[in-house]
C-alpha cells in the first residue's frame, strides 16, 4: 500500500563527514535500531522497516553501511528495485514508533500514518524522518544471499533460519552523513 508522501527537507538538517556519526554501531543499531528506508518520497512509493542486525564499516577505500533483509520483507523489492537506501537513526523516545515498523508490512499499513513519523526526502533522493536525529545516505555497491552450505557454525542456521529465509546482504556506499544535532 502506498505510504504517506514526503516532504523536502528543510533547514534542520546539517551535512556532516560520516566520520563524525556519533556513538558506537553496537548502540546505534544493535539497541537502539534504525530504519532501512528506500523507494520514492514525494509519491508515496517507498518502504521503510526496522533494523537492528547491520553495520558501518570500510571497505572498496569507502565508508560503508551493511544489512541484512529477509526476503518476505516489502523492504526488500525496494531495496531491490532502487539504487539507495537510507538508515534513520532515533532517541529511544521513538522506541514505539520503530516497534510498530518491524512488527507490520507496508503491504498492509501506511507505517508513517501509523506512527507520526513524517517522511523527508534528500537532495539526492533518498529518504529520512522528520523525528530522526541521523540519516546515512547510501549508495548500493553490492548485494548477496547468504548461501547456507558458508555456515560453519551449525548453530546459526538452526538458531536464525528455521523457515531458511536467508537474508540478502546489501552494502553501501555511505554518500551523505545528515543530522539534526547542533
Ligand atoms: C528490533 C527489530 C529488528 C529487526 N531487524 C531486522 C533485520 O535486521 N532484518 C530483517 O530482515 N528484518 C528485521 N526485523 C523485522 C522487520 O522489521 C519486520 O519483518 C517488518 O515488519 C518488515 O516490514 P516490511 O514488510 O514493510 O518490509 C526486525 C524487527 C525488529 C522489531
Amino acid at each position: 500500500m502506498k505510504q504517506t508522501q514526503a516532504l523536502a527537507s528543510d533547514s534542520t538538517w546539517t551535512e556532516k563527514d560520516a566520520g563524525e556519526l556519533p556513538g558506537s554501531p553496537f548502540v546505534r543499531i544493535g539497541s537502539l535500531w534504525m530504519l532501512i528506508s528506500a523507494g520514492d518520497g514525494p509519491s508515496g512509493d517507498w518502504n521503510t522497516m526496522t533494523a537492528s542486525w547491520g553495520g558501518l564499516g570500510v571497505l572498496w577505500r569507502k565508508n560503508v553501511a551493511f544489512v541484512f533483509v529477509r526476503p518476505g520483507r516489502r523492504t526488500v523489492e525496494y531495496m531491490n528495485g532502487d539504487g539507495q537506501f537510507s538508515l534513520s537513526f532515533f532517541d529511544e523516545e521513538y522506541r514505539g514508533a520503530l516497534e510498530f515498523c518491524g512488527a507490520n508490512s507496508g503491504r498492509d499499513y501506511d507505517k508513517a500514518e501509523k506512527t507520526g513519523l513524517h517522511p523527508v526526502y534528500f537532495k539526492d533522493g533518498t529518504l529520512g524522518f522528520a523525528e530522526a536525529q541521523d540519516v546515512l545516505s547510501c549508495r548500493k555497491l553490492y548485494t548477496h544471499d547468504f548461501d547456507p552450505a558458508g555456515f560453519l557454525d551449525p548453530a546459526i542456521d538452526k538458531d536464525c533460519y528455521p523457515d531458511k529465509d536467508y537474508h540478502r546482504l546489501f552494502i553501501g556506499e555511505i554518500t551523505a552523513y545528515r543530522t539534526r544535532r547542533r
